[in-house]
């Protein structure tokens, strides 16, 4: 039987892989139908014109045992008829009595009066005239009758019925007959194109479902058929196809790793350089700040001014390390179900309470609420304060910011737009890096912080951004 061999050492019956098809739509059930069919009308067509040639010669057969029979019995009687000789002409009668499917038999003279029969009651009586023409059918009986003529003087009239009951039961035997040649080659056909149909569809079933282990991420499968046809071919095909599928795999997945590892160290080189840009400038002040106290001369107010540069540097120190651990800490999304407006509601009226926020026209506009979205109700807080608050420090001057929340079939778009400063160009493409930032005393992380939280719940940010315009951030969630 064909199997598949797996790289895992399975080995798994193909007939277990295939799906449910309906029996009707098969191949088998196609094939044996068509063969069952081509044998039903031909077989048909070639049994009914043997049978009708076949009755036809039977039917010919009688009518000429007929009319010879008739003909012996006219000549027969034709001298006793004329020397009046009943005996002679009743043992005529007798003689044509006992031939195969004689059922009656008379002789009678001029007149119509019977002379001689098989059936001896008849005797002595008229017969009708005999109709013109010389056969005559009647129900399960075939009549003749032959004029006895004497130097061209009609001298008496023989009369033969024989019955076609055993021509009728001969005709439905050959008929019944080929009845049961067309059934048998039927049932022969059917068999054969089964039998058939499922050699070669075991074969098709075994790719199937080798087909399906490659869809399912299996590349080591590969097929063993037996066939040496065009099926066989198409395994052949099949298995060079997943060596092939296989290699390929591998050298993308050596590469994508290779290509993974320089990213990451990559990616430290630059948040090592990042974070020590961050800190270099409040370090180097904390450092000078440190120098000048060690002074002993000295004097209050510097003293002064360098304690304040300290608690300051110190405190930004300490606001970018805690920024940054949030950042290297983010846990993982637990995603619920639940409304989302509510939660923009939240946020927007602390954003509204911030004093940065004294300028700004905070407005929440939700198309069908309460809308519910799959999310972490902590994270999806800090995205959207992460993003406001941005929107927020975009306009100094004061401004609107208009939060949107839509539901378009199985998703929940949520944007965040403002009429402020908008992004720089170059600043766009590398906006959502951690340390990129724009604003003099910002660390550049929220946008990265939101960024790895949105892309726990599957989606990412998308921004459009014009200078002096102002800026639209957007995400979306699913629906549920
Ligand atoms: N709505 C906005 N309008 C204009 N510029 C924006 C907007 N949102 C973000 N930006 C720009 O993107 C930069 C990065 O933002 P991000 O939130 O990541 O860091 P940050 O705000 O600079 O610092 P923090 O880590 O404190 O949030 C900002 O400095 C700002 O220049
Ligand atoms: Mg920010």
């Amino acid at each position: 039987m064909s199997v598949i061999e797996l790289d895992r050492g399975q080995t798994v019956a193909a007939e277990q892989q295939s799906p449910r098809l309906s029996f009707f739509r098969t191949l088998r059930f196609r094939l044996v139908l068509s063969v069952a069919l081509v044998h039903a009308v031909l077989m048909g067509a070639f049994v009914w014109s043997a049978v009708n040639k076949q009755s036809e010669a039977i039917r010919a057969e009688l009518h000429n045992r007929a009319h010879s029979l008739i003909t012996l019995m006219a000549v027969a009687s034709t001298n006793a008829l004329l020397a009046e000789d009943l005996g002679s002409l009743a043992e005529v009668t007798e003689r044509v009595k006992q031939q195969p499917d004689v059922t009656e038999g008379a002789i009678v003279d001029v007149r119509g009066d019977v002379l001689a029969s098989t059936d001896p009651h008849q005797v002595g009586h008229r017969l009708p005239a005999p109709p013109d023409g010389v056969v005559v059918h009647r129900r399960n009986r075939l009549r003749l009758h032959e004029q006895i003529r004497v130097a061209g003087q009609r001298v008496g009239t023989v009369f033969l019925e024989m019955s076609t009951r055993h021509l009728k039961s001969e005709l439905a035997a050959t008929r019944n007959e080929g009845l049961l040649f067309i059934l048998l080659a039927l049932v022969v056909g059917s068999v054969a194109a089964w039998v058939l149909s499922v050699l070669i569809t075991r074969n098709l079933y075994t790719l199937m479902a080798a087909v399906r282990k490659i869809g399912g991420g299996n590349l080591g499968v590969r097929v063993e058929l037996q066939a040496r046809d065009e099926v066989g071919l198409l395994g052949g095909a099949f298995n060079a196809m997943a060596e092939s599928l296989q290699r390929i795999s591998e050298q993308v997945r050596s590469e994508h790793e290779k290509r993974t590892d320089a990213e990451r160290l990559a990616c430290v080189g630059e948040l090592s350089a990042s974070i020590a840009h961050e800190i270099r400038n409040p370090l180097s002040a904390v450092i000078n700040s440190v120098k000048l106290l060690d002074r002993a001369n000295l004097p209050v107010s510097d003293r002064a001014q360098a304690i304040a540069i300290l608690n300051t540097e110190s405190l930004r120190l300490q606001r970018i390390l805690n920024d940054f651990l949030d950042f290297a800490r983010i846990r993982e999304s637990r995603l619920l179900e639940d409304d989302v407006c509510a939660l923009i509601e939240e946020v927007a009226s602390l954003i509204r309470q911030n004093p940065q926020a004294a300028a700004v026209r905070v407005e929440v506009e939700c198309d069908a609420c309460p809308c519910r979205a799959r999310h972490d109700p902590d994270h999806l807080r800090q995205v959207l304060w992460n993003l406001m608050l941005n929107a927020v420090q975009a306009m100094p001057e004061g401004g609107n910011l208009h939060v949107r929340v839509e539901r378009a079939g199985r998703i929940v778009r949520i944007s965040i737009a403002d009429n402020g400063c908008g992004i720089p160009d170059h600043l766009l493409d590398k906006i959502v890096r951690p340390f990129v930032t724009g604003r003099k005393h910002g660390t550049g992380l929220g946008l990265s912080i939101a960024q790895r939280i949105l892309m726990q719940h599957g989606t990412s940010l998308s921004i459009v951004s014009h200078v002096n315009v102002g800026t639209e951030i957007s995400f979306d969630l699913e629906a549920v």
